[in-house]
C-alpha cells in the first residue's frame, strides 16, 4: 500500500516538474484557453476573407464540391507533397467507387537539390506523357501555398517542406507543365486543374458522406498542416468578381496562423528552421516539425537541469528526433525500434524516463489542441444555420499514426463544440489524389491553360 503510493507521488512530481519546465517556457497546453483561441482563429478567418490583415490567406479555388461524379471516365490525378509525386489514371465505378487504374509513386523534384523551374515541371510532363493517349483531363493536387486563378490554373506563392526550385514564386503550373511538353517536342497539351491537397481531400470526402451531411472539410496533419472548407461567394469580401448566390471551396492555410501566443520555446525552435517567422503554426504540430521541438525542449530541460548526467548525456547525443519517434514516449513503451526512447530507457533512470516522457506528452498534448482550435473555428463557421453536419476526411501521418493524437483531437474539438455541430471524421485511402481527380472531372479547366 505504502509503495503504491510512493510511485504515485514520485509519479505527480516528475510531471509536475515536466509541465513547471513547459509553463516557463510558454509552452503549457494547461495554459491554453481553447474556446478564446477558437474565436480567435474564427476572426482571423474572416479578416483574410475580407481582405484586410490577416495571418490567414483564405485563398478563393473557383472549385465546386458537387455530389457527384462522372462515372467511367478516366482523369489523371497527380499529388505532388513535399516527398513524394503520385501519378494515377483514375476513374469512378458504380457509386463514385474511385480505381486507380495505374498509380505510380515517384520522387518528388526538387527534394534532392535545388533544380531551376523549367526542370521542375519538365518532371511533371514526362510524368504526365504515358498516360496521355487516355485523356488530356488532369487535376493536380498541389501540397504549397498557391494562388488559384479563375480558369484554375495555379500561381505558385511560395515553396515549402524542403522542396526547392530556383524562382518558384510566380510560376503557373498548368501553363509551364504546357510548356514543358511542347519543350521535350510533346504534340498534346493538357487542361490541368490545380487545387491546394486539403481541397483534394475535401473532394475526397464526395465518395464518403453520409447520407445528411451537408457539407464536406478536408483537413491535413501530416508533414505540413492545412484546412478547407465552403464558403458563400458573398461572405469572400476580398473578391468582388465571384458569382454571387454561389459557393466554393476555400483554402485557409492555416499552418501560417500567427495570431496566437508563441512561448520562449517556440521562439527558439522558430529560429533553427529555414523559414524563421513564417508558418509559425504549423511548427507546434506538424510533422515536420513536432519531433524536433519535442527534441529542443529536452535539451532545453537538460540544461535547467531536469535530467540526470546520463539522461542529459543521451539527449544531446541524439541529433535528430523525428515525429515517428515520439508513439514510445506516449504509449510508455519500447517498442524494440531503436530510437531516443529506446536509449533513454538503457541509460537513464526510470524518472529521468518519466520526465522526458511527460515533456513529449505535454507537447504532443498542446499539438493536438491547437490542432483542434484549427478545425473548430473551421467547423463553427461553415455548420451554422442550415448545414449542420459536416464530414470531416482527414490526411496525413501525424493525425492518423502518432500513438493518442487522435483522441486527444477528438476531446478538445468536441470542447470547441459543445454538441451543437455534428461531424464524423473519415480517412479515404489516397485522399488528395482522389480528390484531384474529381476535381478534373467535375471542375473542368478552361482551354486558357493549355497555352
Ligand atoms: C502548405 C499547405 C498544405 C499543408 C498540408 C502546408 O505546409 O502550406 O498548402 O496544404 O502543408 O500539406
Amino acid at each position: 500500500m505504502r509503495r503504491a503510493s510512493v510511485v504515485v507521488s514520485t509519479t505527480m512530481r516528475e510531471d509536475d516538474r515536466a509541465h513547471h519546465f513547459l509553463r516557463e517556457r510558454g509552452a503549457y497546453h494547461g495554459d491554453l484557453d481553447v474556446l478564446a483561441l477558437a474565436a480567435r482563429f474564427e476572426e482571423e478567418m474572416q479578416r483574410g476573407l475580407a481582405g484586410v490583415g490577416s495571418s490567414l490567406r483564405m485563398i478563393p479555388t473557383y472549385i465546386e464540391a458537387h455530389s457527384s461524379v462522372p462515372l467511367e471516365t478516366p482523369v489523371i490525378a497527380l499529388d505532388a507533397g513535399g516527398t513524394n509525386l503520385r501519378v494515377a489514371l483514375v476513374s469512378f465505378a458504380a457509386a463514385g467507387k474511385p480505381v486507380l487504374l495505374e498509380h505510380r509513386l515517384l520522387p518528388m523534384p526538387g527534394v534532392d537539390g535545388e533544380i531551376t523551374s523549367e526542370k521542375f515541371f519538365e518532371v511533371f510532363a514526362e510524368r504526365l506523357d504515358p498516360f496521355l493517349a487516355g485523356t488530356d483531363r488532369v487535376g493536380l493536387s498541389f501540397s504549397f501555398p498557391t494562388e488559384i486563378l479563375p480558369d484554375r490554373d495555379g500561381r505558385i506563392i511560395e515553396l515549402c517542406k524542403e522542396v526547392k526550385v530556383s524562382n518558384a514564386p510566380g510560376q503557373l503550373i498548368g501553363r509551364s507543365i504546357n510548356a514543358a511538353l511542347r519543350r521535350l517536342s510533346r504534340s498534346r497539351t493538357v487542361r490541368v486543374v490545380v487545387l491546394n491537397d486539403t481541397v483534394g481531400t475535401l473532394l475526397a470526402g464526395t465518395t464518403a458522406a453520409r447520407a445528411g451531411e451537408s457539407t464536406l472539410v478536408g483537413f491535413v496533419l501530416g508533414t505540413g498542416t492545412n484546412c478547407a472548407y465552403i464558403e458563400h461567394n458573398d461572405r469572400i469580401r476580398k473578391h468582388s468578381d465571384l458569382l454571387p448566390g454561389g459557393h466554393q471551396v476555400v483554402n485557409v492555410e492555416s499552418g501560417a496562423y500567427a495570431a496566437w501566443d508563441r512561448g520562449q520555446l517556440d521562439l527558439e525552435f522558430d529560429a533553427t528552421t529555414t523559414n524563421p517567422g513564417h508558418y509559425v503554426f504549423e511548427k507546434a504540430m506538424a510533422g515536420a516539425y513536432l519531433g524536433p521541438l519535442c527534441r529542443r525542449a529536452l535539451v532545453g530541460a537538460a540544461e535547467a537541469g531536469l535530467f540526470s548526467i546520463d539522461a542529459a548525456r543521451t539527449l544531446r547525443a541524439q541529433g535528430d528526433l523525428s515525429t515517428s519517434d515520439l508513439s514510445p514516449f506516449l504509449t510508455r513503451g519500447v517498442t524494440g525500434r531503436p530510437g531516443l526512447y529506446a536509449d533513454l530507457s538503457r541509460t537513464a533512470s526510470a524518472g529521468d524516463l518519466r520526465v522526458a516522457a511527460a515533456i513529449v506528452d505535454g507537447l504532443v498534448e498542446r499539438a493536438a489542441k491547437l490542432a483542434a482550435v484549427s478545425l473548430g473555428a473551421v467547423l463553427k463557421r461553415t455548420c451554422s444555420g442550415e448545414r449542420a453536419a459536416a464530414c470531416v476526411t482527414v490526411d496525413g501521418s501525424t493525425f492518423w499514426r502518432l500513438s493518442t493524437f487522435r483522441e486527444r483531437f477528438v476531446r478538445t474539438l468536441d470542447t470547441i463544440l459543445g454538441g451543437r455541430t455534428a461531424y464524423h471524421l473519415v480517412a479515404v485511402d489516397h485522399a488528395p489524389i482522389v480528390g484531384a481527380a474529381v476535381a478534373g472531372l467535375t471542375n473542368l479547366a478552361l482551354r486558357a491553360s493549355a497555352i
